[in-house]
C-alpha cells in the first residue's frame, strides 16, 4: 500500500507515476499494473460528465467517484481533488476533506492556498499541492512562470506548500527549466503535467492517454491508445449485426 510517506521517500530515487481515474474498473486496471497514485481529478467534469470546464464539479461528484475508485484499488494512493469553492476557508475545507477521506481517499489535492493546506495538515489530512496553471482560477490556459517575476513567485509558492506540510506538489504547465529549479529547491516530490522530464513524477488525465477525450489536445498529452475508435467500431458492429439479424446467434441463445 502506497502511503504519502512512501511517495515522499521516492524523491530522487524512483519516478512517481500518477493518473486520473473516476470509476472502479479503470482504477483496478491501473492498480493491477502498478500505478503509484490515482487522482480522482475534477477533470471528471470535462472527460466524464461533459461540462465545458471543471467548475461545475461538486463535492458530491467527487465523493461518489472516489468511492468507486476506492472499490477497485488495493495498493495505489488515492487522492481526491477538492473541487472549486470546496476549500474557501478552513472550516469548509476540513468538512469536505473529511468527507473525501471517508469515501476512500487517502489524501486531498488543492490548488494554491498553502494556508488552507497548513490547516488541513495540522488536522491530520494529507495534502497534495497544485500550482502553476490551476484550472479552477485560471483566466487564460497558458504556460505559467515564463518571465523572471512570475517564475520567482512560483518558486516562493512551492516553498510555502512545502512549509505547509504538503507531501507532494503538482506543477502544471511550467517551463522545463523552472520545473527543474522548483524540483531542486524543495524536499517534497514534484509531479509534473506539462512541466517536462525533471519533475519527480508525472501525471496525465487517463481519458487523454487512452484516446477517450478529444475535445482538447494539449501539447503535453501523449496518446497511448485509441479506445475512442475501438469503441465506435464495436458499437458499429453490434448495430450492424442486430439490424442484419446476425445477433444473437445460437451461441448466444438459450434452448
Ligand atoms: O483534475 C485533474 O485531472 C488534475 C490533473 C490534471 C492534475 O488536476
Amino acid at each position: 500500500m502506497k502511503t504519502p510517506n512512501k511517495i515522499k521517500s521516492m524523491k530522487g530515487k524512483e519516478k512517481i507515476t500518477m493518473l486520473t481515474a473516476y470509476d472502479c474498473f479503470t482504477a483496478k486496471a491501473m492498480d493491477d499494473t502498478g500505478i503509484d497514485i490515482i487522482l480522482v481529478g475534477d477533470s471528471l467534469g470535462m472527460v466524464i460528465l461533459g461540462y465545458e470546464n471543471t467548475l461545475s464539479v461538486t463535492v458530491d461528484d467527487i465523493i461518489r467517484h472516489t468511492g468507486a475508485v476506492a472499490r477497485g484499488t488495493e495498493n495505489a494512493l488515492i487522492v481526491a481533488d477538492m473541487p472549486v469553492n470546496s476549500y474557501n476557508d478552513n472550516e469548509i475545507a476540513i468538512l469536505n476533506s473529511e468527507a473525501f477521506i471517508k469515501s476512500g481517499a487517502h489524501a486531498v489535492k488543492i490548488e494554491n492556498k498553502p494556508e488552507i493546506a497548513k490547516f488541513l495538515v495540522e488536522n491530520k489530512i494529507e495534502v497534495m499541492g497544485h500550482i502553476g496553471l490551476t484550472p479552477q482560477t485560471a483566466t487564460e490556459f497558458k504556460v505559467q512562470g515564463k518571465d523572471e517575476e512570475t517564475a520567482k513567485k512560483l518558486i516562493e509558492l512551492a516553498k510555502k506548500c512545502e512549509e505547509a506540510g504538503c507531501f507532494s506538489l503538482v506543477l502544471e504547465c511550467v517551463p522545463v527549466d523552472l520545473a527543474k529549479k522548483i524540483t531542486g529547491s524543495i524536499s517534497i516530490p514534484t509531479i509534473g503535467i506539462g512541466a517536462g522530464p525533471f519533475c519527480d513524477g508525472q501525471v496525465l488525465v487517463s481519458n487523454d492517454i487512452l484516446g477517450l477525450y478529444d475535445k482538447l489536445s494539449p501539447k503535453f498529452v501523449k496518446r497511448y491508445a485509441d479506445l475512442g475508435s475501438d469503441m465506435k467500431s464495436a458499437f458499429k458492429s453490434y448495430i450492424k449485426e442486430v439490424k442484419e439479424k446476425k445477433f444473437p446467434d445460437d451461441d448466444h441463445s438459450f434452448h
